[in-house]
């Protein structure tokens, strides 16, 4: 039995985490095993790694150890939870994935595509998410968000010009693999957000049961 790998994407600030839970809730109500997981981290190991990698800092990360650590968390993730999960049947709901690293690690910071494909396929070989939903939000409204919850994390402390990158990736993944993909206007009203989620819950469910 394999279960469904489903990601969810998008600025700080998007609604990712409350949109999690309300699909683990309508999945929950139909009897399905639900696994609620986020990058990075995920384990306790995972989540060591991501407090390294969100903590501003004095010493600058340079941006092939942040590469790393985000991948050194995944593979951590995947062996422990990511994997177990699917083999269960269960669906797996994981709040960002490697779409995270092509849009922050690739668009924000400029590595090479190439690169993360790379470290992709040794990580993971051949484990793609079956669905990835990407939240998408003007910069400015998810920015205001982010900084209405308090104290900026490494990430949420770079400028603007990150943050359009960051969603200019995003948005081109989707565009190029429709398929894989569903893009929602987090900027709409959560109950407008919502009913799209639970308009796509027939399909998920085909999916793990056909
Ligand atoms: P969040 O899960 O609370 O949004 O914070 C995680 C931060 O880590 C967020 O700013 C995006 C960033 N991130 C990357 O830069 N690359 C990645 O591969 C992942 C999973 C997250």
């Amino acid at each position: 039995m394999s279960g469904l790998f489903i990601t969810l994407e998008g600025p700080e600030g998007a609604g990712k985490s409350t949109n999690r839970e309300y699909l683990a809730a309508l999945l929950r109500e139909r009897g399905v095993e639900v696994q609620l997981t986020r990058e990075p981290g995920g384990t306790p190991l995972a989540e060591r790694i991501r407090e390294l990698l969100l903590a501003p800092s004095d010493e600058p990360m340079a941006v092939d150890t942040e590469l790393l650590l985000m991948f050194a968390a995944r593979a951590q993730h995947i062996a422990q939870v990511i994997l177990p999960a699917l083999a269960r049947g269960a669906v797996v709901l994981c709040d960002r994935f490697t779409d995270a690293t092509y849009a922050y690690q690739g668009g924000g910071r400029g590595v090479p595509e190439s690169r993360i494909a790379e470290l992709e396929r040794f990580v993971q070989g051949d484990l793609r998410p079956d669905l990835t939903l990407v939240f998408d939000l003007p910069v400015e409204v998810g920015l205001a968000r982010a900084a209405a919850r308090g104290r900026l994390d490494r990430f949420e402390q770079e400028d603007r010009g990150f943050f359009e990158a960051v969603r200019q990736a995003y948005l081109a993944r989707a565009a190029a693999s429709p398929a894989r993909y569903r893009v929602l206007d987090a900027a709409q009203p959560l109950s407008a957000v919502q009913a799209d989620l639970q308009a796509l819950l027939p399909q998920l469910l085909e999916r793990l049961h056909g």
